[in-house]
């Protein structure tokens, strides 16, 4: 049997199926045996093998979801392989998000490692794991641009920019599919949510979105793209509604531009549940509308609901929705099924030999914590700690020994009782050579009884460092948990202020599955690591950090805001024709009395905060310094097609070896349509020994400069262009060069 291509040509107008098996199975089968290939079932409370048994014996439904147990997954697929009417073996689809039993940090704290192999490594590891149970099929990498904090899901995001979320989501499917879709550790990834999620007005989960077209090509769509040409299996659609037109119908969307331009080959698989709320989203009058909305717009596949399987019959035979729009979907679906190899092999690595994977995985999962975390301040060296100079640390805040909450949003299989909380880590690197203390303080991270503060200023008092666990539960980040007022919650600015007051140097470490604002206790922290959620080795990753085993090199994926009423808040946003000039700075206490109407300026701030972020994106600190120098470029002009060589000297300066991610921006700052400031077009992480210079290069091909434009697509224009290279956005060595118009 050969193995088909699933990438569709995309100037073949008829679906070209390439496995005969396929279509040979598609002429033998009814249109309901076609429709239960489309349809999607979860067990429900009961057990998986009696939900879903008969459903599957009778061909009603072709994918599962949420079945982990090895044992009833095996005989589900016994079940669809000898007793269903075509012997068709099941999807059986689960959200490892950032892992499966061995958590990874959340993929935000991923993309602040802005490793993007270590990610790829991470997600083999993730894929192994979840193979080990029969699942071969996973919904992730959540892809959705990111660009407000009060959003849950920005957690499961790779965060605001769109270079780094490409490299991020082609990383992690080419890692979830490591070894071939028909690989026995390999799962099927899937591109979510399809698309402009991440726009959700107010920060508000499954709120409408509306994006310009070229915002919607220009930021949301290439991820997607990025992830399609990286061969990933399935798409999911949005829950949200695009500019009126729901994700789950979006026809444009969803077979002219996916499969029609880009030549995606896969399926595309519909949210849970999100077909038949096209009703409740006031686009069609009932399930059946739904049903036949979301057929035309080109969803092979309904998750959880059971629209198509209660009215798609129905709606061919009443020359609703063609029959080829069956056919394509199944086809689709079969051709996936076929290049997974399950219908020779449906759970292939469910006998493997479990120690080596999780041993594997434990190491990746070390390791991404390590490079997840971003050190934001570090005042008078205060980290890392030397054990020769301290005897006795307080431990403090709940989180400190949360080793269920630091594993984030998504963890439906993550183990506890494998995490390493940080009070653990802290105990196994340094409890036999030093005194510790842990005193929670508060119940939780949202608790606002103060009693325990006492406590912990106590303990505080009595030596020689603090370290305080600061942030959010897992529960307050994910989805349908939005937060519209993002500081630290509870109690906690009232423990950082008491605290502070003792007077002992106080490192802060916040886990936390969104940006936080922090403006209002940033002053009392003489050190800050973000730790985001760290995943199951976290606490060990911290220990070390934190003791100077390991050096910080992780940089924001996402703006810090100083206060919410900033959002929407991002580094590569438009100049527009008032930006406030760099040294506005304007407090409403300030304001003269009957200050004359224009006398404060005109531009783009807001009275009473800063126009500019707390921490930019690509902002991060280590325990050495780096500087840049002779920023050189090989060419003052190229043609279209062409490319320069972009040269910076990197040095460090500090005492220790550390890694730098050394960061490429670009602006084009005339063109058709207004560009942004700047926009990352490139980054290396490099590592340096104390005192060590390196020449870091990069080669910007003009490919990278095209941005699209309504009406011409996308399209290069000639003119200056701007580079900065740096250690974030704020980058200040510059150069220009010119793109010749012949
Ligand atoms: C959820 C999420 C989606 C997830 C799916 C299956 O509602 O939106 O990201 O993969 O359902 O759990």
């Amino acid at each position: 049997m050969t193995t088909p291509n699933t990438k569709a040509d995309p100037n073949v107008t008829e679906f070209d199926a390439t496995a005969p098996d396929v279509m040979a199975l598609m002429g033998a089968m009814s249109l309901g045996d076609k429709i239960g290939q489309m349809s999607l079932a979860q067990p429900g409370e009961g057990h998986p093998v009696e939900a879903l048994g008969d459903l599957v014996r009778t061909g009603k439904i072709g994918a599962i979801i949420n079945v982990v147990d090895p044992v009833a997954v095996a005989e589900l697929q016994r079940i669809a392989l000898e007793e269903s009417p075509y012997g068709i073996p099941l999807l059986v689809g689960r959200d490892v998000i950032h892992g499966f039993k061995t958590i990874m940090p959340i993929p935000l704290g991923q993309a602040a490692s802005w490793n993007p192999e270590l990610v790829r490594m991470a997600s083999t590891s993730a894929a192994a794991e979840a193979s080990l149970t029969g699942v071969n099929w996973t919904y992730a990498p959540m892809m959705d641009i990111s660009r407000d904090p009060r959003w849950g899901r920005i957690a499961e995001s790779f965060g605001e920019d769109v270079f780094l979320t490409c490299q991020m989501s082609k990383a992690m499917v080419e890692g979830f599919q490591w070894e071939g879709l028909s690989a026995p550790a390999s799962v099927a990834a899937c591109a979510k949510h399809f698309v402009g999620y991440g726009a959700a007005e107010s920060g508000r989960d499954y709120a409408t979105t509306n994006i310009s077209e070229h915002e919607l090509h220009n930021v949301y769509l290439p991820p997607f793209k990025a992830a399609v040409d990286s061969g990933v299996a399935s798409v999911m659609t949005s829950f949200s509604d695009l500019d009126g037109i729901p994700a789950t119908a979006h026809r444009p969307l969803l077979t002219d531009l996916l499969r029609d331009q880009w030549g995606f080959g896969g399926i595309v698989v519909s949210d849970w549940n999100s077909i038949p709320e096209l009703t409740t989203h006031g686009l069609t009058a009932d399930d059946q509308g739904a049903a036949i909305a979301a057929a035309h717009a080109g969803v092979d596949l309904e998750m959880a609901s059971d629209t198509y399987l209660s009215h798609l019959a129905s709606a061919v035979e009443d020359g609703k929705v063609p029959m080829e729009v069956i056919d394509h979907a199944v086809a689709r679906l079969l051709k996936l099924k076929v290049e997974m190899g399950l219908f020779s092999a449906p759970c292939p690595n469910i006998e493997a030999e479990p120690s080596n994977i999780k041993k594997r995985a434990l190491e990746h999962a070390y390791q991404s914590a390590l490079e997840s975390m971003v050190l934001l301040k570090n005042e008078h060296h205060t980290l890392p700690l030397k054990k020769e100079q301290i005897k006795k640390v307080a431990v403090i805040g709940p989180l400190a020994d949360g080793a269920y909450e630091q594993l984030g949003t998504w963890i439906f299989d993550g183990d506890p009782d494998i995490s390493i909380s940080a009070w653990a880590g802290l105990q196994n690197k340094v409890g036999g050579d030093l005194e510790l203390v842990f005193e929670p303080a508060l119940e939780t991270s949202r608790s606002r009884d103060m009693t325990g503060i006492q406590r912990a200023v106590e303990v505080a008092s009595q030596a020689d460092v603090v370290l305080l666990f600061l942030g959010e539960e897992a529960i307050l980040s994910g989805e349908a948990h939005s937060r519209a007022d993002i500081d630290l919650p509870g109690a906690q600015v009232d423990l950082v202020k008491s605290l502070h007051a003792v007077g002992k140097p106080v490192v802060g470490v916040i886990m936390a599955g969104r940006p936080l604002t922090l403006s209002n206790v940033m002053d009392q922290l003489d050190a800050l690591v973000y730790a985001w959620h760290p995943g199951t080795m976290g606490g060990a990753a911290i220990a070390d950090l934190l003791f100077g085993d390991a050096v910080p090199s992780g940089k924001l994926p996402v703006t810090f805001p100083r206060v919410v009423g900033q959002i929407p808040l991002y580094y590569n946003a438009k100049n527009t024709g008032k930006p406030p000039t760099p040294e506005l700075v304007t407090y409403i206490d300030d304001i003269p009395v009957r200050a004359p109407q224009t006398s404060l300026g005109m531009s783009a701030f807001h009275l009473d905060v800063a126009h500019t972020p707390l921490f930019c994106f690509g902002y991060g600190l280590s325990y050495t310094q780096f500087s840049y120098s002779n920023l050189r470029l090989s060419r003052p002009k190229i043609q279209a097609g062409e490319h320069v060589d972009v040269h910076v000297d990197l040095t460090n300066t500090g005492d220790r070896s550390g890694t730098e991610v050394v960061q490429l921006y670009v602006r084009d700052p005339v063109a058709s349509i207004t560009r942004p400031v700047r926009e990352l077009k490139g980054f290396q992480r490099i590592t340096l020994a104390a005192g060590e210079t390196r020449q870091v290069s990069f080669t910007l091909h003009t490919d990278a400069l095209k941005f699209y434009c309504s009406g011409r697509g996308w399209i290069l224009e000639p003119g200056l262009f701007e580079v900065w290279v740096g250690g974030d956005s704020n980058a200040t060595l510059h150069a220009t060069f010119d793109l010749g118009d012949e």
